[in-house]
């Protein structure tokens, strides 16, 4: 057989509109912009930035170094930064009791990134694992992590850090009713204009390896039967995906603004889902393992880490997320900013 053959030539050729750059700009179905980032940042109570080993290119930063960073963020286009506490050893009990101090670490990095740069949005951690001695984020009684006494805790921190000025509030406990004890304690304090974004459906992850050790948090269930070495009986099942559904319906119902899904990258599957679901501002957190996997197979050479990077960003947008939140944020904005 030649290949002088003529007929049939398929009418429809893909391939047409990829041609060249300005063809697949011009049919490209999303995009990525500094917009739909939020920048997650670990603060701490010492000097300047120290580095952590796990996540390259994220530094722990001093409260006068977040508020610069805020300063940052605004001139990249970065509406919106998380923030994250590196607490002293000597600050943890087993209660987690300085976390609703209003002059505790967090609510003093909001003041100073407020006043630096307040067309910035802050979004603030609600959950007790930075204060608590075993890591968890809840009260424990006799090795279970106690629901409402817990919840009563998560109130008391959320308005601290609401008075401090955060405009989202974030809880990422997975209590059950903690979004509507936090929304009506907004209301009666008077504060409702202050936002929920709820950590809804939250999976008991290995991909948040790094993260304890950005922040500090001490090894779970290490040498003490009383404390459970995962968050299993808080935190979703990793196999569920109606559950997924049933969380979003009831943080909506207790009046969250936002909801979130994390770990990232592993659950498009779940975000696209909830899109669909609910029609809701639905952001993804890319979590720290999931940046310290793409840093350290760039470190090795095995992949492009600049293109990971966008590929994996740009893979949110594409599921149906509203946002971000990541640490390669201010990387992410600059390379858009061109
Ligand atoms: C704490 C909290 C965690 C993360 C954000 N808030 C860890 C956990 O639930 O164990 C993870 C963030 C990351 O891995 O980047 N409630």
């Amino acid at each position: 057989m030649t290949v002088t053959q003529l007929a049939p030539y398929p009418a429809t050729r893909l391939r047409r509109l990829r041609q060249s750059d300005w063809t697949r700009r011009m049919v490209r179905e999303t995009s990525l912009a500094p917009a739909d980032l939020i920048w997650s940042m670990v603060v701490h109570d010492g000097e300047g930035r120290i580095p952590v080993a796990s996540m390259p290119g994220v530094e722990r930063l001093s409260v006068a170094e977040v508020a610069r960073a805020a300063v940052e963020a605004r001139d990249l286009g970065i509406p919106c930064i998380a923030i994250f506490p590196f607490i002293d050893g000597a600050l943890k009990d087993v209660d987690g009791s300085t976390a609703a101090d209003p002059n505790g670490l967090v609510c003093r990095a909001v003041r100073a990134m407020k006043a630096a740069a307040p067309e910035v949005g802050i979004m603030c951690d609600v959950a007790l694992d930075p204060f608590t001695s075993h890591g968890h984020d809840g009260v424990l009684d006799d090795g279970r992590i106690v629901n409402d006494a817990t919840v009563a805790r998560l109130v008391d921190q959320a308005l601290v850090q609401a008075r401090a000025g955060c405009d989202i509030l974030a809880p990422s406990d997975m209590m059950d009713g903690r979004v509507a004890a936090i929304r009506a304690a907004l209301e009666a304090e008077g504060l409702q204009d202050v936002m929920i974004m709820s950590y809804a459906a939250k999976y008991a992850s290995a991909f948040y390896g790094p993260y304890r050790d950005a922040i500090g948090s001490g090894k779970l269930g290490s040498g003490d039967t009383l404390n459970p070495g995962d968050k299993k009986t808080y935190q979703m099942d990793p196999a569920n995906t109606d559950e997924a559904l049933r969380e979003v319906a009831l943080d909506i119902a207790e009046g969250a603004d936002m909801v979130m899904v994390k770990p990232g990258l592993p659950y498009l599957d779940i975000a696209r889902r909830l899109v669909d679901a609910f029609a809701m501002p639905t952001f993804a957190f890319q979590v720290s393992g999931e940046y310290a996997m793409i840093m350290a197979a760039g470190a090795n050479g095995w992949i492009d880490e600049e293109r990971a990077m966008m590929e994996s960003l740009g893979a949110f947008k594409r599921a149906g997320c509203t946002g971000i939140i990541t640490y390669f944020a201010p990387r992410a904005a600059r390379l858009l900013k061109g």
